[in-house]
């Protein structure tokens, strides 16, 4: 039996905390431990493919995930203590552990260590390291275009709350935004900034492609330093499309020939509605078709950029 199998179908049997693997029923903190002192937590979210040869499962950029997170933390003050190698080997060992038959997704993630009573969580509080992972079906290849819809709920700013850093709290901005756009019978809602520039969704970068060129908005623009939007932007560049760094307009979307967001968990989700307007000709076009073979062939391990992945063997 798998560890998986034994372990039932809603978790996998490990999880990692604090430099061990240990079985998910006794991963356990007090109650008291949540709350206010959770809000510093920050995270990252990792997808690991199984390669078309069914043996290894590829994960995608991990370091550069694991950096962000490093990046997130220090901009929280929080300390992670342990070296991204170390993480890097934590992720691997509980993938192995885990043996996931297909796809893995991973979020290591850290918060601050036992009960805080403390409104504001103090700059360098003790941290515990936890990573967790679980199976996710890709849906690179099938997809439908996305009804998204401009929220009426503004982007946190760097100014306020960085979007920069990837911390659970930012993503009480995103859930209102969201609930909004179920409210009104939409998918996803695209959030503006506090400059009313186009910023991103909850839980993805986005980009438009008009007369050819692939327009994002730029790192300034009150958004996550997304690694599928870097990914994105290298891959559509080796196709030849020119890209654009910069601030957009919100009626710039209404004028696009072709929409798409960019996220790990997202992967390249196509935009077919936007505010009821047709994007294009309303299904996905040529350029998000390009990207998306292109970024499928490279996470499965079949076109390339192999210093993007680490191969994890059964
Ligand atoms: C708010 C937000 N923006 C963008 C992204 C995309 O980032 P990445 O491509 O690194 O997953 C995410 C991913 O979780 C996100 O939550």
């Amino acid at each position: 039996m798998t560890a998986l199998a034994s372990a039932g179908q809603d978790h996998p049997a490990m999880i990692w905390r604090n430099g061990d693997l240990v079985p998910w029923e006794s991963a356990t903190i007090h109650v008291n431990a949540v709350g206010h002192a959770s809000t510093a937590a920050v995270f990252e979210g990792i997808k690991a493919y199984r390669a078309d040869d069914g043996e290894r499962l590829l994960l995608f950029r991990l370091h550069d995930h694991l950096r962000r997170l490093y990046d997130s933390a220090r901009i929280a003050r929080l300390h992670i203590p342990y070296d991204l190698p170390a993480l890097e080997r934590a992720v691997s060992d509980l993938l192995r552990a885990n043996e996931f038959p297909g796809n893995a997704y991973v979020r290591p993630w850290i918060f601050p260590m036992g009960i805080i009573r403390e409104q504001m969580v103090p700059a360098g509080a003790p941290c515990e390291v936890v990573i967790d992972s679980w199976t996710f079906d890709s849906s690179l290849r099938e997809q439908a275009g996305a009804q998204a819809v401009v929220s009426s709920w503004q982007r946190i700013s760097d100014a306020a709350m960085p979007p920069r850093v990837k911390a659970f709290s930012n993503y009480h901005n995103g859930r209102f935004a969201l609930m909004e756009a179920r409210a009104s019978g939409h998918d996803w809602p695209v959030m503006l900034n506090s400059r009313h520039k186009v910023a991103e969704g909850p839980g993805a970068c986005i980009a438009l492609v008009r007369d050819g060129v692939v327009v994002t908005p730029s790192l300034t623009s009150d958004v996550l330093d997304g690694i599928t939007r870097d990914t994105s932007l290298t891959l559509l560049a080796e196709q030849g499309v020119p890209v654009e760094q910069r601030e957009v307009d919100r009626s710039e979307l209404y004028l696009a020939d072709e929409m798409f967001f960019m996220g790990t968990a997202w992967e390249i989700l196509p935009i077919a509605s936007i505010d009821g307007l047709p994007v294009g000709a309303g299904v996905p076009g040529p350029v998000t078709k390009t990207l998306t073979a292109a970024y499928d062939g490279v996470v499965h391990g079949r076109a390339g950029h192999e210093q993007w992945l680490t191969a994890v063997s059964r």
